[in-house]
């Protein structure tokens, strides 16, 4: 066990959490991270109506007895907000422990999160909305710095400066995105002031993701260049990989577009088609940096012992570096 603040909030064994994932974060994703001592998160996105949702929360309750959390887009263009306060509804009705927000502040649920017993875990890319997710009551907050996949913010600021910066910053626990994938990673985190590590990408290329073959073979030969941003000129930035479908949005944001004409491509049905038939020019894929630093496709339990192992023996060794002077 590791012992941090999100740990005893959360009630898991390590500070290791699952961000949310359209399409990929479904019940077999997240329940093998919850059922390896980590924070699994199933995401709304993924589904289509509110029953799809009740159903995926349940088939998470008959494949751990573990926490898990499930993400929520506040952004209308993805989830309109009658539906969110809807999910809102169901999340407490079913006794989700811990929701993850993302897009957008979640302070006109927050209140209603709070009453109805779930923890609320927001995702941010930068110092001062952290600081107002702890005004209006979050629980921890999530930092992603600018390597992160999907959106990292217009500041472009990595998590190097980013995650002690927000734990300088806030009061409520702190939790590191953007990057990580190892047990280097977690010490860095936790040096850095952090409670815990979330990942996307790292999971992404795990066994039990559902997604092709061809691009978890994809993800094992890429190097930490092979993703782009994207969507800048709406004021929506999104880290991707390189491929086709990032190559029209980057040639219709060149020469001036709108959110509307570039809605069908940046929806997510491309990624969804990616992942069904791997073929990689179908469809915006969210990606980070950090592929390039990912050369195996493991188990979720496999990627959480891993960094736990890791972790322990860089934490032995560092501490040998200090020695008593005469
Ligand atoms: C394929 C993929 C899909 C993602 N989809 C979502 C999403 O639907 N909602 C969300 O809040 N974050 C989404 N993210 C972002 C992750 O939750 C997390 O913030 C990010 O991956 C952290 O950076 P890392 O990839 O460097 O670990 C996605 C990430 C990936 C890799």
């Amino acid at each position: 066990m590791i012992k941090t603040r999100i740990t005893e909030m959360l009630g898991i064994e390590y500070p290791i959490i699952q961000g949310g994932m359209q399409w990929l974060a479904c019940a077999e994703l997240a329940s093998a991270v919850s059922n390896a001592g980590g924070l699994g998160i199933v995401t709304a996105l993924s589904f289509l109506s509110l029953d799809e949702i009740r159903q995926e929360i349940r088939r998470m309750r008959d494949m751990t007895d573990k926490p898990f959390g499930l993400n929520i887009s506040m952004l209308p263009i993805f989830i309109p907000g009658e539906m969110t306060s809807r999910i809102v509804d169901l999340l407490i009705e079913e006794q989700v422990p811990v929701v993850e927000t993302a897009g957008r502040s979640p302070e006109e649920f927050a209140h209603r999160l709070k009453e109805g017993g779930v923890k609320l875990i927001h995702k941010v890319p930068a110092v001062r909305f952290a600081q107002k997710a702890e005004r209006i009551g979050a629980d921890a907050v999530t930092v992603v710095g600018f390597e992160c996949a999907g959106h990292p913010g217009m500041d472009d600021v990595p998590s190097l400066i980013l995650v002690p910066k927000a734990a300088e910053s806030v009061s409520i626990p702190v939790i590191a995105a953007g990057g990580f994938c190892d047990g280097k990673g977690l010490v860095a985190a936790l040096a850095m002031g952090a409670e815990a590590i979330l990942m996307g990408t790292r999971f992404m290329a795990s066994k039990e993701a559902p997604m092709h073959e061809n691009c978890k073979k994809w993800m094992l030969g890429a190097t930490e260049r092979d993703t782009r941003i994207v969507e800048r000129s709406i004021r929506n930035p999104c880290r991707v990989i390189i491929n086709e479908a990032s190559d029209k949005v980057v040639e219709l944001e060149a020469r001036g577009t709108t959110l509307e004409e570039l809605l069908p491509i940046i929806s997510g049905k491309g990624g969804r088609a990616a992942y069904q038939s791997g073929d990689l020019n179908a469809g915006i894929i969210a990606c980070g940096q950090v592929v390039g630093r990912i050369h195996e496709i493991k188990s979720c339990a496999e990627i959480i012992q891993d960094i736990v192992q890791e972790a322990q023996s860089i934490t032995g060794r560092l501490g040998g570096l200090f020695q008593q002077g005469n």
